[in-house]
Protein backbone atom coordinates (compact mmCIF):
# COMPACT_ATOMS: atom_id res chain seq x y z
CA UNK A 1 0.00 0.00 0.00
CA UNK A 2 2.07 2.98 -0.84
CA UNK A 3 0.39 5.93 -0.75
CA UNK A 4 1.20 8.84 -3.50
CA UNK A 5 1.04 12.57 -2.88
CA UNK A 6 -0.68 14.26 -5.48
CA UNK A 7 0.68 17.74 -4.95
CA UNK A 8 3.84 19.29 -3.98
CA UNK A 9 2.51 20.15 -0.05
CA UNK A 10 1.94 16.50 0.34
CA UNK A 11 5.33 15.75 -0.65
CA UNK A 12 6.74 18.27 1.38
CA UNK A 13 4.68 17.56 4.75
CA UNK A 14 5.68 13.84 4.04
CA UNK A 15 9.13 14.89 4.21
CA UNK A 16 8.44 17.13 7.53
CA UNK A 17 7.06 13.84 8.84
CA UNK A 18 9.87 11.45 7.72
CA UNK A 19 12.34 13.90 9.12
CA UNK A 20 10.57 14.23 12.60
CA UNK A 21 10.38 10.34 12.89
CA UNK A 22 13.88 9.66 12.13
CA UNK A 23 14.65 11.97 15.34
CA UNK A 24 12.13 10.36 17.18
CA UNK A 25 13.05 6.52 16.36
CA UNK A 26 16.66 7.41 16.87
CA UNK A 27 16.64 8.16 20.52
CA UNK A 28 16.52 5.26 22.62
CA UNK A 29 15.61 2.10 20.68
CA UNK A 30 19.15 0.05 20.73
CA UNK A 31 19.20 -0.05 16.74
CA UNK A 32 21.64 -3.22 16.42
CA UNK A 33 19.37 -4.76 14.33
CA UNK A 34 17.52 -7.11 16.76
CA UNK A 35 13.98 -5.55 17.54
CA UNK A 36 13.43 -3.99 20.71
CA UNK A 37 10.21 -5.96 21.86
CA UNK A 38 9.10 -2.56 22.33
CA UNK A 39 9.16 -1.40 18.82
CA UNK A 40 6.08 -2.24 16.16
CA UNK A 41 5.46 -5.53 15.19
CA UNK A 42 6.23 -6.71 11.87
CA UNK A 43 3.84 -10.31 11.12
CA UNK A 44 4.34 -12.13 8.41
CA UNK A 45 1.59 -15.60 8.14
CA UNK A 46 2.72 -18.73 6.84
CA UNK A 47 2.08 -22.62 6.38
CA UNK A 48 -1.25 -21.99 6.96
CA UNK A 49 -3.53 -24.90 6.41
CA UNK A 50 -6.58 -26.90 7.71
CA UNK A 51 -6.75 -30.72 7.13
CA UNK A 52 -10.14 -31.71 5.98
CA UNK A 53 -12.27 -32.57 8.60
CA UNK A 54 -14.10 -35.74 8.89
CA UNK A 55 -17.41 -34.69 10.46
CA UNK A 56 -18.89 -31.27 9.88
CA UNK A 57 -19.19 -30.32 13.58
CA UNK A 58 -15.29 -29.51 14.32
CA UNK A 59 -12.33 -28.64 12.24
CA UNK A 60 -8.55 -27.83 13.08
CA UNK A 61 -6.39 -25.24 11.80
CA UNK A 62 -2.16 -24.48 11.91
CA UNK A 63 -0.35 -21.71 11.03
CA UNK A 64 3.15 -19.94 11.95
CA UNK A 65 3.49 -16.63 12.72
CA UNK A 66 6.57 -14.82 11.99
CA UNK A 67 7.28 -11.52 13.70
CA UNK A 68 10.51 -9.34 12.81
CA UNK A 69 9.58 -6.46 14.80
CA UNK A 70 7.98 -6.23 18.54
CA UNK A 71 6.17 -8.06 20.90
CA UNK A 72 2.53 -8.83 19.75
CA UNK A 73 -0.50 -10.99 21.27
CA UNK A 74 -3.10 -12.77 18.69
CA UNK A 75 -6.16 -12.30 20.99
CA UNK A 76 -8.53 -13.75 18.71
CA UNK A 77 -9.59 -15.47 15.30
CA UNK A 78 -12.43 -15.07 13.55
CA UNK A 79 -13.56 -16.72 9.86
CA UNK A 80 -16.90 -17.46 8.11
CA UNK A 81 -17.04 -20.87 8.60
CA UNK A 82 -17.33 -20.91 12.36
CA UNK A 83 -18.29 -18.57 14.60
CA UNK A 84 -16.58 -20.41 17.48
CA UNK A 85 -12.94 -20.12 16.64
CA UNK A 86 -11.10 -20.78 19.58
CA UNK A 87 -7.01 -21.39 20.60
CA UNK A 88 -5.89 -23.76 21.87
CA UNK A 89 -2.94 -24.92 23.81
CA UNK A 90 -1.96 -29.21 23.82
CA UNK A 91 -1.05 -30.11 27.38
CA UNK A 92 0.23 -33.50 27.88
CA UNK A 93 -2.35 -34.68 25.37
CA UNK A 94 -5.22 -32.27 26.58
CA UNK A 95 -6.22 -29.43 24.43
CA UNK A 96 -6.74 -26.29 26.83
CA UNK A 97 -8.61 -23.28 25.66
CA UNK A 98 -6.08 -19.93 25.75
CA UNK A 99 -7.35 -16.06 25.84
CA UNK A 100 -4.75 -15.24 23.94
CA UNK A 101 -1.06 -15.95 22.77
CA UNK A 102 2.63 -13.78 22.68
CA UNK A 103 4.03 -13.34 19.38
CA UNK A 104 7.70 -12.99 20.88
CA UNK A 105 10.26 -9.90 19.44
CA UNK A 106 12.03 -11.33 16.63
CA UNK A 107 10.57 -14.87 16.91
CA UNK A 108 7.28 -17.81 16.24
CA UNK A 109 4.20 -18.54 16.87
CA UNK A 110 3.55 -21.55 15.84
CA UNK A 111 0.27 -23.81 15.60
CA UNK A 112 1.26 -27.42 14.53
CA UNK A 113 -0.40 -30.74 14.51
CA UNK A 114 0.20 -32.18 18.10
CA UNK A 115 0.52 -28.58 19.51
CA UNK A 116 -1.27 -25.03 19.92
CA UNK A 117 -3.92 -25.20 17.36
CA UNK A 118 -6.82 -23.14 16.14
CA UNK A 119 -10.18 -24.69 16.79
CA UNK A 120 -13.48 -24.38 14.83
CA UNK A 121 -16.59 -25.24 16.22
CA UNK A 122 -20.28 -25.39 14.92
CA UNK A 123 -19.01 -25.08 11.32
CA UNK A 124 -21.16 -23.43 8.65
CA UNK A 125 -20.14 -26.41 6.63
CA UNK A 126 -18.52 -29.52 6.29
CA UNK A 127 -15.23 -28.02 4.56
CA UNK A 128 -14.00 -30.08 1.45
CA UNK A 129 -9.37 -31.18 0.41
CA UNK A 130 -9.06 -27.68 -1.84
CA UNK A 131 -11.55 -25.41 -0.85
CA UNK A 132 -10.28 -22.08 0.72
CA UNK A 133 -10.89 -21.01 4.36
CA UNK A 134 -10.91 -16.83 5.03
CA UNK A 135 -9.64 -16.55 8.32
CA UNK A 136 -8.71 -13.07 10.19
CA UNK A 137 -6.13 -13.17 12.92
CA UNK A 138 -6.96 -10.42 15.41
CA UNK A 139 -3.56 -8.69 16.98
CA UNK A 140 -3.44 -6.81 19.84
CA UNK A 141 -1.12 -4.72 17.83
CA UNK A 142 -0.71 -5.22 14.29
CA UNK A 143 -4.49 -5.56 14.10
CA UNK A 144 -6.00 -7.72 11.59
CA UNK A 145 -4.53 -9.79 9.25
CA UNK A 146 -6.61 -11.51 6.83
CA UNK A 147 -5.32 -15.14 5.51
CA UNK A 148 -6.91 -17.79 3.14
CA UNK A 149 -6.54 -21.54 4.41
CA UNK A 150 -6.12 -24.08 2.44
CA UNK A 151 -7.99 -27.18 3.56
CA UNK A 152 -5.78 -30.16 2.87
CA UNK A 153 -6.20 -34.49 3.02
CA UNK A 154 -7.29 -35.50 6.38
CA UNK A 155 -3.76 -36.89 6.81
CA UNK A 156 -1.72 -33.56 5.62
CA UNK A 157 1.15 -33.06 7.13
CA UNK A 158 3.68 -30.22 6.42
CA UNK A 159 7.22 -30.94 5.37
CA UNK A 160 9.74 -29.72 7.41
CA UNK A 161 13.47 -29.20 8.47
CA UNK A 162 14.90 -30.42 4.48
CU1 LIG B 1 -8.53 -28.06 20.28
Amino acid sequence: MRRRPGRSAGLLSAGVLLLAGGVLTGCGSGDDGSPSSSAAPEIEVSGAYMPAPSMDTMAAGFLTVTNSGGTDTLTSVTSDLSDDVTLHSTEGGAMREQTSFTVPSGGTLEFASGGDHLMFAKLTHKPEQGEKVSVELHFAKSGTVRISMPVKSATYSPKTGH
